[in-house]
């Protein structure tokens, strides 16, 4: 979400459904962001690349052979395919292009039509806290009831089995799990995988995964899809996208993995709220999939260098605690020493440090005492933010 952002006006007229709705707590950020000029903009979560040239070319050349018209709803026929095979290549697992494989726009789209499409009102959706920002509202709005998981520093901001067991009633329906996670950067191993996926089972749950980080991992971790553990097919939607790995964050491509029985209701939603997904966007989906993997390779190269930065720089900064995860480009430091809540921290970085970051209360009342970092943006920018942190912090220690 951006500067430009619709104002916030009292909404007098709002649907009585949007009353538990807050806006983002990102959004004051980046209103401060503008009274701030000159500020290092560390909040945004997307990769500062472009995408492939060739990609680009592709968009071009559909778009001269007047491929502008309605895509299908599901999605054009060759990428369903072509992400069919990825699934198969990823992963082992067999998807039928037709029926158990969405596009929608962006991840976004995918986690909102999922809720709506599968809830009933007062259904218990288990969701991470801290956790990204749409989980919640979606739930809200689809009309069920959000459960927060605590996820904890000392457990490497992993769910732990024994708590999100005493979450499950008999009104639990889904749970949302995100790995590689926002805002942690967290990444679950196989046994960690293994032993939420059973759960699920024994309490004969859906799972809404959201892996949208997939290929964004470091230090040899492996990404295990949800959907590969055993009963775990037929009660997961692979939630994916093209943002994060293809740095295509503003072409909107997103997708969906699972059994017809899960995919249709997500597919009935999407056909009336966006008929489909805007048809350019996809030929360059497309291309991004048949050609090399050699972006994806560099770029998490490239991150992973900033990683190490960032969690140097910050680690040298008396107060501020923090432990290197292995996925995703975000750092989750805990500034608990500074005895100011995340906010105020935050608001302390814009106005003495000149640098944003997000107050990790942003996603979820288990983010007090964190703040965000995004390092998808240049190593030097990085550099220098985090040595204006350094001398901001030294004058309160
Ligand atoms: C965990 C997570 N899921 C989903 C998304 C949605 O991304 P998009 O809608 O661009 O695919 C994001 C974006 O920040 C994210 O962090």
């Amino acid at each position: 979400m951006h500067s430009e952002e619709y104002p916030l006006v009292p909404v007098m007229k709002a649907a009585d459904r949007l009353k538990s709705i807050k806006p983002s707590g990102i959004r004051r950020f980046f209103a401060l962001a503008q009274q701030l000029p000159g500020c290092i903009n560390l909040t945004v979560g997307e990769p500062d690349f472009c995408p492939p040239e060739h990609t680009i070319e592709a968009g071009w050349q559909a778009a001269k052979e007047g491929k502008t018209h309605y895509a299908p709803t599901n999605g054009i026929s060759e990428l369903r395919e072509a992400l069919a095979q990825k699934a198969f290549r990823d992963y082992g697992l067999t998807y039928d292009p037709d029926s158990e494989v969405l596009v929608t726009i962006g991840g976004t789209e995918a986690i909102f039509a999922a809720l709506l499409g599968l809830l009933n009102p007062g259904d218990e959706v288990l969701i991470p806290n801290p956790g990204f920002v749409v989980y919640e509202p979606c739930v809200l709005l689809a009309g069920g009831v959000p459960v927060c998981v605590p996820l904890r520093e000392e457990n490497d901001f992993k769910p732990c089995c024994d708590d999100v067991t005493s979450l499950v009633t008999p009104r639990s329906r889904v749970i949302v799990l995100n790995y590689p996670n926002n805002p942690t950067g967290a990444v679950l191993s196989f046994d960690e995988v293994a032993a939420l996926a059973k759960i699920a089972v024994e309490r004969d749950m859906i799972v809404i995964s959201d892996e949208v980080y997939e290929k964004i991992v470091y230090d040899g971790a492996r990404h295990y899809c949800l959907a590969t553990f055993p009963g775990m097919r037929q009660r997961t939607l692979v939630i994916n996208s093209f943002s994060k790995t293809y740095a295509m964050t503003g072409l909107r491509v997103g997708y969906v993995y699972g059994p017809t029985e899960l995919v249709s209701p997500l597919w009935l939603v999407h056909q009336y709220a966006v008929a489909c997904v805007n048809s350019l966007s996809q030929y360059i989906a497309l291309d991004a999939l048949r050609g090399s993997q050699d972006f994806v390779k560099d770029m998490v190269q490239e991150f992973d260098r900033r990683r190490r930065l960032v969690h140097a720089k910050l680690n040298e900064i008396g107060g501020i605690k923090y432990r290197l995860p292995s996925g995703a480009f975000y750092a989750f430091p805990n500034i608990k020493a500074f005895g100011m809540t995340s906010e105020e921290f935050a608001e302390f970085l814009a106005k003495k440090a000149g640098v944003l970051t997000v107050p990790g209360t942003a996603f979820g009342s288990g983010g007090e005492r964190y703040i965000r970092i995004s390092y998808a943006a240049a190593y030097d920018l990085l550099e220098k933010a985090l040595d204006c942190i350094g001398r901001a912090v030294e004058k309160i220690n």
